[in-house]
């Protein structure tokens, strides 16, 4: 495929969350053009239902690629990739990414053998997550639970607002009264979102608890498709939002420091 060195990378979440993934990407591919898209108007995805979820994940991105001519797209969120990669795959005639929970890695970590996994209610009631244990897990221990709350609370912290410490407080008894609970020593941030409250989740779980997320096996695998392509930015990063623009209010800081231009609809 012959690529434009002006064709982008677009980096799709319902949300801020995966800025996460982008942030590991611009370690990665530093010169590379970026258009991230957040679906505002669809978060959160986690309490929506499966057929939601992959109807309007596999056609925003339809719509999306059309627009972009993006050179690769990577969904950068587990809820959307764990539902919708296979259809958004069928749909794209470009290389897709996905994130889904860093399982593997995490079972490579741990050493008491007992993994605590915190993701949305629809991810962690996925088969595909079912698979992943099984191919990673074996043998040892995985502890799920859903944590909507904190997907909102990150949204407000990139924003500028405070964390309430209870919310973390709320995950972490649930975890720790589970059978086996009080042996976690890995945590798998299942959601793109989490590893923006990794301080306030090392307050609550404790520093030796290991946090593991996928954002960095996710850009090393983006810049290996992607090896051997130019790249030439026409101008800032792009950072667009479904819905009205005043979603992306407050987030002005977190976009300039992250070298995006301002927030843009869709
Ligand atoms: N960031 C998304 C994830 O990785 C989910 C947030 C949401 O519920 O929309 O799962």
């Amino acid at each position: 495929m012959n690529v434009e060195a002006t064709s982008p990378i677009l980096l799709f979440d319902s949300g801020v969350g995966g800025l996460t993934v982008y942030d590991a990407l611009r370690k990665a591919l530093p010169e590379a053009p970026v258009i991230y898209a957040a679906d505002l108007a669809g978060l959160p995805y986690g309490t929506k239902t499966e057929a939601q979820i992959a109807a309007r994940v596999a056609g925003l991105l339809g719509r999306m690629a059309e627009r972009y001519q993006p050179r690769l797209a990577c969904i950068a969120c587990n809820t959307a990739s764990t539902i919708a990669l296979g259809m958004v795959r069928d749909v794209l005639e470009i290389p897709v990414v996905g994130t889904v929970p860093a399982i593997k890695p995490a079972a490579a970590v741990t050493r008491s053998g007992t993994i605590g996994l915190v993701g949305t209610e629809a991810t962690i009631r996925q088969a595909y997550v079912d698979d992943l244990e099984a191919q990673f897990a074996s043998g040892k221990r995985l502890l799920r639970v859903a944590a909507p709350g904190l997907v909102a609370a990150a949204e407000a912290k990139l924003r500028g607002q405070p964390v309430d410490p209870a919310l973390i407080a709320d995950v972490h008894a649930r975890l720790a009264a589970m059978p086996g609970g009080a042996d976690i020593d890995t945590l798998v941030l299942a959601c793109t979102h989490f590893p923006l409250l990794s301080d306030e989740l090392a307050a609550a779980f404790g520093s030796d608890v290991a946090q593991v997320d996928g954002a960095e096996g996710i850009a090393r695998r983006i810049a290996h498709l992607l090896e051997g392509q130019s790249f030439a930015a026409q101008g800032p990063n792009r950072f667009v939002v479904t819905g009205p623009l005043t979603g992306a209010q407050g987030l002005e800081e977190a976009l300039a420091t992250r070298g995006f231009g301002p927030a843009e609809a869709f």
